[in-house]
Protein backbone atom coordinates (compact mmCIF):
# COMPACT_ATOMS: atom_id res chain seq x y z
CA UNK A 1 0.00 0.00 0.00
CA UNK A 2 2.88 1.91 0.51
CA UNK A 3 3.05 4.92 -2.14
CA UNK A 4 -0.27 3.53 -3.30
CA UNK A 5 -2.99 6.27 -4.92
CA UNK A 6 -6.16 5.54 -5.51
CA UNK A 7 -8.14 7.93 -8.60
CA UNK A 8 -11.46 7.25 -6.51
CA UNK A 9 -15.14 8.23 -7.83
CA UNK A 10 -14.84 8.11 -11.55
CA UNK A 11 -17.85 8.99 -12.84
CA UNK A 12 -16.62 7.89 -16.83
CA UNK A 13 -13.44 6.17 -16.98
CA UNK A 14 -12.14 5.72 -20.47
CA UNK A 15 -9.85 2.52 -20.33
CA UNK A 16 -8.76 1.96 -24.43
CA UNK A 17 -8.80 -1.42 -23.37
CA UNK A 18 -10.09 -2.87 -26.82
CA UNK A 19 -12.61 -5.55 -25.15
CA UNK A 20 -15.89 -5.65 -26.48
CA UNK A 21 -17.82 -3.08 -29.10
CA UNK A 22 -16.63 -0.19 -27.31
CA UNK A 23 -13.20 1.01 -28.18
CA UNK A 24 -13.19 3.30 -25.87
CA UNK A 25 -13.78 0.68 -23.53
CA UNK A 26 -15.99 3.22 -21.48
CA UNK A 27 -16.66 2.07 -17.41
CA UNK A 28 -18.68 4.20 -14.90
CA UNK A 29 -18.43 4.72 -11.32
CA UNK A 30 -15.12 3.19 -11.40
CA UNK A 31 -11.88 3.60 -9.39
CA UNK A 32 -8.30 2.81 -10.17
CA UNK A 33 -5.35 2.14 -8.02
CA UNK A 34 -1.67 3.32 -9.11
CA UNK A 35 1.18 1.62 -7.38
CA UNK A 36 4.72 2.17 -8.77
CA UNK A 37 3.99 4.36 -11.78
CA UNK A 38 1.89 1.99 -13.26
CA UNK A 39 -2.16 1.04 -13.18
CA UNK A 40 -2.36 -1.92 -10.49
CA UNK A 41 -6.55 -2.39 -10.89
CA UNK A 42 -9.68 -0.84 -12.56
CA UNK A 43 -12.85 -1.66 -11.17
CA UNK A 44 -16.03 -0.61 -9.67
CA UNK A 45 -15.62 2.33 -7.41
CA UNK A 46 -17.37 0.20 -4.71
CA UNK A 47 -14.70 -2.41 -4.76
CA UNK A 48 -11.99 0.48 -4.71
CA UNK A 49 -8.68 -1.40 -2.27
CA UNK A 50 -7.40 0.90 0.32
CA UNK A 51 -4.28 3.11 -0.77
CA UNK A 52 -1.77 5.78 0.92
CA UNK A 53 -3.61 8.35 -1.09
CA UNK A 54 -6.77 9.81 -3.20
CA UNK A 55 -7.79 11.78 -5.43
CA UNK A 56 -11.40 12.27 -5.62
CA UNK A 57 -12.69 12.26 -9.09
CA UNK A 58 -16.00 14.02 -7.61
CA UNK A 59 -18.01 11.85 -10.67
CA UNK A 60 -15.84 13.67 -13.44
CA UNK A 61 -14.14 11.84 -16.80
CA UNK A 62 -10.61 10.28 -16.67
CA UNK A 63 -9.10 9.71 -19.54
CA UNK A 64 -5.63 7.69 -20.71
CA UNK A 65 -3.14 11.35 -21.02
CA UNK A 66 -3.09 12.19 -24.72
CA UNK A 67 -0.64 10.96 -26.67
CA UNK A 68 1.13 13.60 -28.85
CA UNK A 69 2.80 12.03 -31.56
CA UNK A 70 4.04 14.75 -34.20
CA UNK A 71 5.91 17.92 -32.90
CA UNK A 72 8.67 20.48 -33.46
CA UNK A 73 9.39 21.81 -30.38
CA UNK A 74 13.48 22.48 -30.96
CA UNK A 75 13.36 25.75 -32.43
CA UNK A 76 13.98 29.62 -32.05
CA UNK A 77 12.32 32.88 -33.05
CA UNK A 78 7.89 32.71 -34.31
CA UNK A 79 6.33 33.49 -37.60
CA UNK A 80 3.52 35.32 -36.17
CA UNK A 81 4.12 37.60 -39.14
CA UNK A 82 3.62 34.74 -41.46
CA UNK A 83 0.89 33.40 -40.03
CA UNK A 84 -0.80 37.37 -40.82
CA UNK A 85 -0.08 37.37 -43.62
CA UNK A 86 -1.51 33.97 -44.33
CA UNK A 87 -4.52 34.74 -42.58
CA UNK A 88 -4.98 38.14 -45.23
CA UNK A 89 -4.69 35.36 -48.27
CA UNK A 90 -1.21 34.43 -49.04
CA UNK A 91 -0.80 30.43 -49.34
CA UNK A 92 1.30 28.53 -47.06
CA UNK A 93 4.42 26.30 -49.03
CA UNK A 94 6.69 25.40 -46.17
CA UNK A 95 9.31 27.94 -47.19
CA UNK A 96 9.10 29.63 -44.04
CA UNK A 97 11.22 26.73 -42.36
CA UNK A 98 14.33 28.35 -43.36
CA UNK A 99 13.57 31.34 -41.43
CA UNK A 100 12.80 29.08 -38.32
CA UNK A 101 16.62 27.66 -39.24
CA UNK A 102 18.48 30.87 -39.40
CA UNK A 103 16.75 31.77 -35.67
CA UNK A 104 17.90 28.29 -34.45
CA UNK A 105 21.28 27.74 -35.73
CA UNK A 106 21.55 31.51 -33.85
CA UNK A 107 20.38 30.20 -30.51
CA UNK A 108 22.08 28.73 -27.68
CA UNK A 109 21.60 25.30 -26.24
CA UNK A 110 20.00 27.31 -22.81
CA UNK A 111 17.18 29.06 -25.32
CA UNK A 112 16.23 25.93 -27.43
CA UNK A 113 16.16 23.95 -23.91
CA UNK A 114 14.15 26.63 -22.53
CA UNK A 115 11.90 26.79 -25.51
CA UNK A 116 11.02 22.83 -25.29
CA UNK A 117 10.72 23.04 -21.65
CA UNK A 118 8.23 25.68 -22.08
CA UNK A 119 6.26 24.19 -24.12
CA UNK A 120 6.51 20.92 -22.75
CA UNK A 121 4.68 22.75 -19.73
CA UNK A 122 2.10 23.93 -21.99
CA UNK A 123 1.42 20.74 -23.27
CA UNK A 124 1.22 18.81 -19.68
CA UNK A 125 -1.33 21.17 -18.59
CA UNK A 126 -3.51 20.48 -21.32
CA UNK A 127 -3.03 16.76 -20.52
CA UNK A 128 -0.64 15.60 -22.68
CA UNK A 129 1.58 13.08 -21.08
CA UNK A 130 3.52 11.86 -23.99
CA UNK A 131 5.14 13.39 -26.81
CA UNK A 132 7.29 13.03 -29.57
CA UNK A 133 9.90 15.66 -30.68
CA UNK A 134 11.50 16.24 -33.88
CA UNK A 135 14.64 18.14 -35.38
CA UNK A 136 14.30 19.80 -38.53
CA UNK A 137 15.46 23.51 -37.62
CA UNK A 138 19.44 22.57 -37.21
CA UNK A 139 19.85 21.10 -40.85
CA UNK A 140 23.93 20.96 -40.17
CA UNK A 141 25.71 18.36 -38.58
CA UNK A 142 26.01 20.19 -35.42
CA UNK A 143 22.46 21.85 -35.22
CA UNK A 144 20.51 18.40 -36.24
CA UNK A 145 22.72 16.39 -33.05
CA UNK A 146 22.43 19.13 -30.87
CA UNK A 147 18.41 19.19 -31.69
CA UNK A 148 17.99 16.11 -31.26
CA UNK A 149 20.50 15.69 -27.71
CA UNK A 150 18.13 18.84 -26.25
CA UNK A 151 14.54 16.96 -27.31
CA UNK A 152 16.23 13.83 -25.55
CA UNK A 153 16.56 15.32 -22.40
CA UNK A 154 12.27 16.06 -22.96
CA UNK A 155 10.81 12.92 -24.31
CA UNK A 156 12.35 8.95 -25.71
CA UNK A 157 10.51 10.00 -28.65
CA UNK A 158 12.85 11.62 -30.71
CA UNK A 159 13.06 11.75 -34.15
CA UNK A 160 15.47 12.63 -36.81
CA UNK A 161 14.40 15.32 -39.52
CA UNK A 162 17.50 16.33 -41.12
CA UNK A 163 15.54 16.22 -44.17
CA UNK A 164 12.95 18.95 -43.35
CA UNK A 165 14.09 21.09 -46.39
CA UNK A 166 16.70 21.49 -48.24
CA UNK A 167 19.12 24.38 -46.77
CA UNK A 168 19.72 27.39 -48.37
CA UNK A 169 23.64 26.83 -48.91
CA UNK A 170 23.04 23.19 -50.42
CA UNK A 171 19.65 25.31 -52.65
CA UNK A 172 21.77 24.20 -55.79
CA UNK A 173 22.91 20.80 -54.98
CA UNK A 174 20.01 18.86 -53.12
CA UNK A 175 21.84 15.46 -54.03
CA UNK A 176 25.03 16.86 -51.51
CA UNK A 177 22.71 17.61 -49.17
CA UNK A 178 21.08 14.06 -49.04
CA UNK A 179 24.25 12.82 -48.62
CA UNK A 180 25.23 14.51 -46.00
CA UNK A 181 21.67 13.33 -43.85
CA UNK A 182 22.61 9.89 -44.94
CA UNK A 183 26.13 10.00 -43.77
CA UNK A 184 27.93 12.52 -41.18
CA UNK A 185 24.61 13.65 -39.84
CA UNK A 186 22.75 10.95 -39.23
CA UNK A 187 25.69 9.20 -37.45
CA UNK A 188 25.29 12.41 -35.04
CA UNK A 189 21.91 12.64 -34.86
CA UNK A 190 21.24 8.72 -34.42
CA UNK A 191 22.63 8.00 -30.38
CA UNK A 192 19.99 10.71 -29.74
CA UNK A 193 17.25 9.75 -32.02
CA UNK A 194 14.46 6.73 -32.01
CA UNK A 195 12.80 7.48 -35.26
CA UNK A 196 13.75 9.19 -38.50
CA UNK A 197 11.17 11.50 -40.82
CA UNK A 198 11.28 13.15 -44.17
CA UNK A 199 9.15 15.56 -44.89
CA UNK A 200 8.61 14.44 -48.47
CA UNK A 201 6.30 17.28 -50.45
CA UNK A 202 6.85 18.93 -53.54
CA UNK A 203 9.30 21.90 -52.84
CA UNK A 204 11.20 19.75 -50.46
CA UNK A 205 12.17 16.07 -50.96
CA UNK A 206 11.06 13.73 -53.63
CA UNK A 207 10.51 10.12 -53.20
CA UNK A 208 14.03 8.45 -54.27
CA UNK A 209 15.68 10.81 -51.83
CA UNK A 210 12.99 10.32 -49.01
CA UNK A 211 13.31 6.31 -49.84
CA UNK A 212 17.33 7.18 -49.51
CA UNK A 213 17.18 8.97 -46.10
CA UNK A 214 14.56 6.24 -44.48
CA UNK A 215 16.49 3.57 -45.83
CA UNK A 216 19.70 4.84 -44.47
CA UNK A 217 18.07 5.61 -41.11
CA UNK A 218 16.68 1.81 -40.62
CA UNK A 219 19.99 0.66 -41.30
CA UNK A 220 21.19 2.00 -37.92
CA UNK A 221 18.27 0.71 -36.21
CA UNK A 222 15.71 3.95 -36.48
CA UNK A 223 11.93 3.36 -36.62
CA UNK A 224 10.13 5.38 -39.88
CA UNK A 225 8.01 8.06 -40.04
CA UNK A 226 6.84 10.38 -42.53
CA UNK A 227 5.69 13.80 -43.46
CA UNK A 228 3.64 12.94 -46.80
CA UNK A 229 0.28 14.03 -48.66
CA UNK A 230 0.34 17.46 -46.98
CA UNK A 231 0.22 19.94 -49.87
CA UNK A 232 -1.13 18.33 -52.43
CA UNK A 233 -0.46 14.62 -53.71
CA UNK A 234 2.11 12.68 -54.20
CA UNK A 235 3.83 9.36 -53.55
CA UNK A 236 4.60 9.81 -49.65
CA UNK A 237 2.39 7.67 -48.11
CA UNK A 238 2.51 4.55 -50.50
CA UNK A 239 6.75 4.89 -49.53
CA UNK A 240 5.90 5.21 -46.26
CA UNK A 241 3.64 2.11 -45.92
CA UNK A 242 6.24 0.42 -48.82
CA UNK A 243 9.06 1.12 -45.99
CA UNK A 244 6.68 -0.23 -43.31
CA UNK A 245 6.48 3.04 -41.39
CA UNK A 246 4.74 3.38 -37.77
CA UNK A 247 2.96 6.36 -39.05
CA UNK A 248 2.30 8.49 -42.46
CA UNK A 249 1.56 12.30 -41.08
CA UNK A 250 -0.80 14.91 -43.05
CA UNK A 251 -2.21 12.81 -44.96
CA UNK A 252 -4.48 16.00 -46.28
CA UNK A 253 -4.53 14.58 -50.13
CA UNK A 254 -5.50 10.87 -50.73
CA UNK A 255 -6.12 8.94 -53.53
CA UNK A 256 -7.38 5.99 -53.63
CA UNK A 257 -4.86 4.09 -53.94
CA UNK A 258 -3.23 5.90 -50.87
CA UNK A 259 -5.77 5.10 -48.53
CA UNK A 260 -6.09 1.25 -50.17
CA UNK A 261 -2.31 0.94 -49.28
CA UNK A 262 -2.96 2.18 -45.47
CA UNK A 263 -5.72 0.36 -45.20
CA UNK A 264 -3.86 -3.10 -45.63
CA UNK A 265 -0.72 -2.19 -43.57
CA UNK A 266 0.47 -1.55 -39.87
CA UNK A 267 1.04 2.39 -40.91
CA UNK A 268 -1.47 4.90 -38.59
CA UNK A 269 -2.54 7.94 -40.68
CA UNK A 270 -1.62 10.74 -38.30
CA UNK A 271 -3.78 13.50 -38.88
CA UNK A 272 -2.72 17.30 -37.76
CA UNK A 273 -6.12 19.45 -37.91
CA UNK A 274 -3.95 22.46 -36.54
CA UNK A 275 -2.23 22.33 -39.67
CA UNK A 276 -5.16 22.40 -41.87
CA UNK A 277 -6.57 25.54 -39.35
CA UNK A 278 -3.17 27.74 -39.09
CA UNK A 279 -2.93 27.10 -43.24
CA UNK A 280 -6.67 27.31 -43.71
CA UNK A 281 -6.46 24.56 -45.54
CA UNK A 282 -8.91 22.26 -46.22
CA UNK A 283 -8.97 19.17 -43.98
CA UNK A 284 -8.03 15.60 -44.13
CA UNK A 285 -11.08 13.19 -44.73
CA UNK A 286 -11.14 11.25 -41.28
CA UNK A 287 -14.28 9.65 -42.05
CA UNK A 288 -12.98 8.25 -45.63
CA UNK A 289 -9.87 6.92 -43.61
CA UNK A 290 -11.77 5.10 -41.14
CA UNK A 291 -14.56 3.54 -43.01
CA UNK A 292 -11.46 1.50 -44.81
CA UNK A 293 -10.05 0.19 -41.54
CA UNK A 294 -7.20 2.60 -41.07
CA UNK A 295 -5.71 3.12 -37.59
CA UNK A 296 -5.30 6.96 -37.51
CA UNK A 297 -3.87 9.07 -34.77
CA UNK A 298 -4.06 12.98 -33.92
CA UNK A 299 -1.53 15.22 -32.84
CA UNK A 300 -1.11 18.54 -32.94
CA UNK A 301 2.52 19.15 -35.83
CA UNK A 302 3.27 21.75 -32.82
CA UNK A 303 5.92 24.08 -34.54
CA UNK A 304 6.22 27.75 -35.38
CA UNK A 305 5.01 27.87 -38.94
CA UNK A 306 2.00 26.07 -39.75
CA UNK A 307 0.63 24.72 -36.69
CA UNK A 308 1.70 26.71 -33.60
CA UNK A 309 -0.83 24.88 -30.91
CA UNK A 310 0.48 22.52 -27.96
CA UNK A 311 -3.63 21.80 -27.41
CA UNK A 312 -4.42 18.54 -28.04
CA UNK A 313 -8.01 19.21 -26.78
CA UNK A 314 -8.35 21.48 -29.13
CA UNK A 315 -7.24 19.07 -32.09
CA UNK A 316 -9.81 16.80 -30.48
CA UNK A 317 -12.60 19.30 -31.38
CA UNK A 318 -11.47 20.54 -35.14
CA UNK A 319 -11.44 16.41 -36.15
CA UNK A 320 -14.97 16.51 -34.87
CA UNK A 321 -16.15 19.34 -36.21
CA UNK A 322 -13.76 19.37 -39.47
CA UNK A 323 -13.06 16.43 -40.12
CA UNK A 324 -16.22 13.76 -39.54
CA UNK A 325 -15.11 12.06 -36.67
CA UNK A 326 -17.45 11.21 -33.29
CA UNK A 327 -16.16 12.44 -30.64
CA UNK A 328 -14.90 8.57 -29.18
CA UNK A 329 -13.04 8.10 -32.57
CA UNK A 330 -11.33 11.41 -31.89
CA UNK A 331 -10.53 11.09 -28.05
CA UNK A 332 -9.58 7.37 -29.29
CA UNK A 333 -7.27 8.51 -31.97
CA UNK A 334 -5.51 11.48 -29.58
CA UNK A 335 -4.78 8.57 -27.21
CA UNK A 336 -4.65 4.93 -28.52
CA UNK A 337 -3.95 6.21 -31.37
CA UNK A 338 -0.86 8.01 -31.29
CA UNK A 339 0.49 5.50 -29.09
CA UNK A 340 -0.33 3.26 -32.14
CA UNK A 341 1.98 5.75 -34.21
CA UNK A 342 4.59 5.50 -31.74
CA UNK A 343 4.64 1.89 -31.36
CA UNK A 344 3.89 2.07 -27.64
CA UNK A 345 2.10 -0.26 -25.77
CA UNK A 346 2.78 1.54 -22.03
CA UNK A 347 0.95 4.72 -23.00
CA UNK A 348 -2.41 5.69 -24.54
CA UNK A 349 -4.38 3.18 -22.30
CA UNK A 350 -5.43 3.18 -18.66
CA UNK A 351 -5.22 -0.91 -17.90
CA UNK A 352 -3.23 -2.95 -15.96
CA UNK A 353 0.40 -2.57 -16.51
CA UNK A 354 -0.19 0.67 -18.39
CA UNK A 355 1.97 3.67 -17.15
CA UNK A 356 -0.39 5.93 -15.26
CA UNK A 357 -0.74 8.65 -17.26
CA UNK A 358 -3.95 10.20 -16.99
CA UNK A 359 -5.87 13.32 -17.35
CA UNK A 360 -9.18 14.25 -14.49
CA UNK A 361 -11.87 16.41 -16.56
CA UNK A 362 -13.58 19.17 -15.24
CA UNK A 363 -16.45 17.39 -17.23
CA UNK A 364 -18.63 13.98 -17.17
CA UNK A 365 -17.80 12.75 -19.94
CA UNK A 366 -15.12 13.18 -22.97
CA UNK A 367 -18.11 14.24 -25.14
CA UNK A 368 -17.25 17.75 -23.35
CA UNK A 369 -13.89 18.24 -25.34
CA UNK A 370 -15.54 18.52 -28.32
CA UNK A 371 -18.84 19.55 -27.10
CA UNK A 372 -16.88 22.66 -25.11
CA UNK A 373 -14.06 23.54 -27.37
CA UNK A 374 -11.56 26.19 -26.38
CA UNK A 375 -11.99 25.54 -22.68
CA UNK A 376 -9.61 24.51 -20.23
CA UNK A 377 -11.55 20.89 -19.20
CA UNK A 378 -8.16 19.54 -17.66
CA UNK A 379 -8.51 19.46 -13.85
CA UNK A 380 -5.47 16.85 -12.98
CA UNK A 381 -2.77 15.16 -14.45
CA UNK A 382 -1.37 12.25 -13.39
CA UNK A 383 2.40 11.40 -15.15
CA UNK A 384 3.85 7.94 -14.30
CA UNK A 385 1.18 8.33 -11.27
CA UNK A 386 2.51 11.40 -10.00
CA UNK A 387 0.17 14.21 -9.83
CA UNK A 388 1.49 17.62 -11.89
O1 LIG B 1 4.55 19.50 -40.32
N1 LIG B 1 5.53 20.12 -43.20
C1 LIG B 1 6.64 20.27 -42.73
N2 LIG B 1 6.90 20.59 -41.47
C2 LIG B 1 5.99 21.27 -40.63
C3 LIG B 1 5.97 22.71 -40.91
C4 LIG B 1 7.12 23.37 -40.44
C5 LIG B 1 7.14 24.85 -40.62
O2 LIG B 1 6.37 25.46 -41.40
O3 LIG B 1 8.00 25.39 -39.92
C6 LIG B 1 4.63 20.65 -40.68
O4 LIG B 1 3.62 21.28 -41.03
FE1 LIG C 1 5.26 18.35 -38.94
Amino acid sequence: MTGSLLVDNIGELVTNDGRGGDPLGVRRDAALLVEDGRVAWVGPARYAPAAARRVDAAGAAVLPGFVDSHAHLVFAGDRAAEFAARMAGEPYTGGGIRTTVGATRAASDDDLRATVGRLRAEMRRQGTTTVEIKSGYGLSVADEARSLRIAAEFTEDTTFLGAHVVPAEYADRPDDYVGLVCGPMLAAAAPYARWIDVFCERGAFDADHARAILTCGQAVGLGVRLHANQLGPGPGVRLGVELGAASVDHCTHLTDADVDALAGSETVATLLPGAEFSTRSRYPDARRLLEAGVTVALATDCNPGSSYTSSMPFCVALAVREMGMTPAEAVWAATAGGAAALRRTDVGRLTVGARADLVVLDAPTHLHLAYRPGVPLIRHVLHNGVPR
